[in-house]
């Protein structure tokens, strides 16, 4: 059976970035795949996040976020990392499979190692924590971005050492990368991301949006002058937030001499349109606290079921039955 999952990070606040680079092609995967497994990663966020009531609200945003935008918890198992504690033993399990030299060469522990002095063992054993979210549930295929890929290959490595040593009991995942999916540029001309202050907010109250579309930096060209929609971030933008005959519209003007004040008002009303409806109901679930824990504890009982399943196997497979 073809099984997706993928976790999903607790920090920051949520961008048009996270929304078309993430959300969007990992709601889209989740309908191709017989399971789907879709978790908080909120252990994960242990490793960075040290106040308690940021890493609260921080859970329930992400999660109604993304059933905000789609993510139907029936098809897909919706779940909190931390609310399936089988994890940790898989875990244990797995760090005895870890060579220490594979998880020196981890890039995300490199790049931690490199600016901080102060590297926990928490951030040195993420990718193994990482590979057993993802085989305790027999996942096939891991969506994640480019960064993510290292790790994914990490958790197969270890699947496949496990096997190698106690016989075919787990499942070797791989990571699938939408190469398709472009880099969603920021304010500044720069990838959005939260680590460069260039982000508009995904749930940016609609006047907070216009205000942010306006400052998209352009370059200095007269309004009547001819422009290029490929070299233009606003373009761009528009693209993936209008129907195709839109799009060619305003490919038209662009050619016709446009002002860039006209152009941003015409992203801001695709955004708009679009984003709109999906904020209303991202309010609605926000404030109902007590509905999200019961779709992400009635996630966290399926998940368990097939959780104590691999863990049986394993624990025959080691000798501690
Ligand atoms: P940030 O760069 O703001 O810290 P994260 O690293 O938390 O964002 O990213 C979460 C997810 O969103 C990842 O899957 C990442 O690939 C995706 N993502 C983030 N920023 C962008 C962007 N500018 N374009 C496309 N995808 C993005
Ligand atoms: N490490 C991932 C990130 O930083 C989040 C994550 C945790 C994850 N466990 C996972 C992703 C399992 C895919 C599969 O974004």
């Amino acid at each position: 059976m073809e099984i997706s999952l993928t976790g999903i990070k607790p920090t920051g606040t949520m961008h048009i970035g996270n929304y078309l680079g993430a959300i969007v092609p990992a709601i889209e995967m989740a309908k191709h795949y017989e399971r789907s497994l879709y978790f908080i990663a909120d252990y994960h966020a242990l490793t960075t996040v040290d106040e308690p009531a940021a890493l609260r609200n921080q859970i329930y945003d992400v999660a109604a976020t993304w059933l905000a935008c789609g993510l139907d918890p029936e098809r897909t198992l919706f779940y909190r990392q931390s609310a399936v504690a089988e994890v940790f033993e898989l875990t244990w399990v797995l760090a005895c499979m870890a060579p220490k030299g594979l998880l020196d060469r981890a890039h995300a522990y490199k790049a931690a190692a490199a600016e901080r002095k102060d590297v926990n063992a928490g951030i040195y054993t993420y990718p193994v924590l990482m590979a057993a979210d993802i085989i305790l549930y027999d996942a096939t295929a891991v969506p994640v971005g480019k960064d993510q890929k290292q790790h994914v290959e990490i958790a197969r490595d270890l699947a496949q050492k496990f096997n190698r040593t106690f016989g075919e009991v787990l499942v070797a995942p791989e990571p699938a990368i939408n190469e398709e999916i472009m880099t969603i540029p920021g304010l500044d001309g720069r990838k959005m991301s939260k680590s460069y202050d260039n982000v508009i907010p995904l749930w940016a109250p609609a006047p907070e949006l216009r205000r942010l579309v306006m400052r998209i930096k352009t370059n200095s060209q007269p309004p009547e002058q001819p422009k290029d929609p490929a070299a233009s971030d606003i373009f761009h933008l528009y693209r993936l937030f209008a129907a195709p005959g839109e799009t060619e519209e305003l490919r038209a003007r662009y050619a016709a001499g446009i002002g860039w004040a006209q152009a941003k008002e015409a992203l801001f009303t695709v955004m708009e349109r679009r984003l709109a409806p999906l904020r209303e109901r991202y309010k609605a679930l926000r404030a109902d606290e007590d509905g999200l824990d019961r779709i992400l504890a009635r996630g966290a009982e399926r998940a368990r079921e097939t959780a104590r399943g691999t863990l049986r196997r394993v624990r025959k497979a080691i000798g501690i039955a």
